[in-house]
């Protein structure tokens, strides 16, 4: 399997603030990676560095082993970005966006008409297609956005926070159109503050504090590390919780608690625990 991307000990320093402190990771082709972090983790700052936005401090990054920062040209061919903040063009038709990066990325009006087609098509967006962007709801606008970066047809997509301030079921249409991209092929790296965000799409999560990569592995793993089962308890300073390898073992503890008069109650372990606590920090 190709490794789409090769990040090794990125250092990103703002004047005296360092946003990120070494980080390191790998993304095979076709993996829908995560990076999941507070407000200030670096998140952004990661996504800016690997998409030719910004130069790191120190650290290298490859895309399918080749140098990213020697080979700017071909890194920015190879990617796509979904910024964080819109910046589609609001007087512009929605064709007319998708037109402009077309032409920017040096891609023949034919190609552009043919892709531009598909992407609308398949992204619910072509009855649109001649509506100035102003008039799209946020949802409309969030799919304009992600499909205008696949124009192009990157290898390699970078979704900064793509379904912040939606309503849930906007999100989970979302949800739905960035899984088919990767089923398509495109290897994804995505950064989100949803938890449930990062546990429903990612192969791979990596939890991003304070610059640094507290722990990295499958949804799965990082929840088992903890256990199976929580019991959350009611004390004057907040929830407390326990954690236990099977939802007997949480029953017991649960019965022997609220014998003695605590609220308590039992649930499963999700990936906000092991967010918790691996960091200490709520996302
Ligand atoms: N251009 C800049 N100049 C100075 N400091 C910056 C700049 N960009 C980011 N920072 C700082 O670097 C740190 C990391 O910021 P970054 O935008 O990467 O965080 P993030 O994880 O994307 O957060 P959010 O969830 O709020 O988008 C923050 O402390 C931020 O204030
Ligand atoms: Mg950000």
């Amino acid at each position: 399997m190709a490794v789409a991307v090769r990040v090794e000990g990125l250092v990103k320093d703002y004047g005296k603030l360092r946003a990120l402190s070494g980080i390191s990771f790998e993304i095979p082709e076709g993996e829908l990676f995560a990076l999941l972090g507070p407000n200030g983790a670096g998140k952004t700052t990661t996504i800016r560095i690997l998409t030719g936005l910004t130069r790191p401090t120190a650290g290298r990054a490859f895309f399918f082993e080749r140098d990213i920062f020697s080979s700017p040209l071909y890194a920015k061919r190879l990617a796509g970005l979904v910024p964080q903040a819109t910046n589609l063009d609001l007087e512009l038709t929605v064709w007319e966006n998708l037109l402009i990066h077309g032409l920017l990325f040096g891609m023949d009006r034919r190609s552009i008409q043919m892709r531009a087609r598909e992407l609308l098509e398949f992204s619910g967006l072509w009855d649109r297609r001649n509506h100035k962007v102003k008039t799209l709801s946020g949802g409309m606008r969030r799919r304009l956005l992600i499909i205008r970066a696949l124009m192009h047809e990157p290898r390699i997509l970078f979704l900064d926070e793509p379904t912040v301030g939606l309503d849930p079921h906007i999100r989970r249409r979302l949800w739905g159109l960035i899984k088919q991209i990767q089923t398509r092929g495109t290897t994804i790296l995505l950064t989100t503050h949803y938890i449930e965000e990062a546990e429903f799409l990612a192969d791979r999560v990596a939890f991003l504090d304070r610059g640094r990569i507290v722990a990295l592995d499958t949804p799965q793993n990082l929840m088992t590390h903890l256990g199976e089962a929580a019991v959350d308890v009611v004390t004057p300073e907040g929830l407390k919780t326990k954690f236990f390898p099977n939802r007997e073992e949480a029953e017991r503890e649960a019965m022997k608690l609220s014998r003695a008069g605590e609220t308590v109650t039992i649930r499963r372990v999700n990936l906000e625990d092991a967010f918790l606590h691996f960091t200490g920090r709520k996302v």
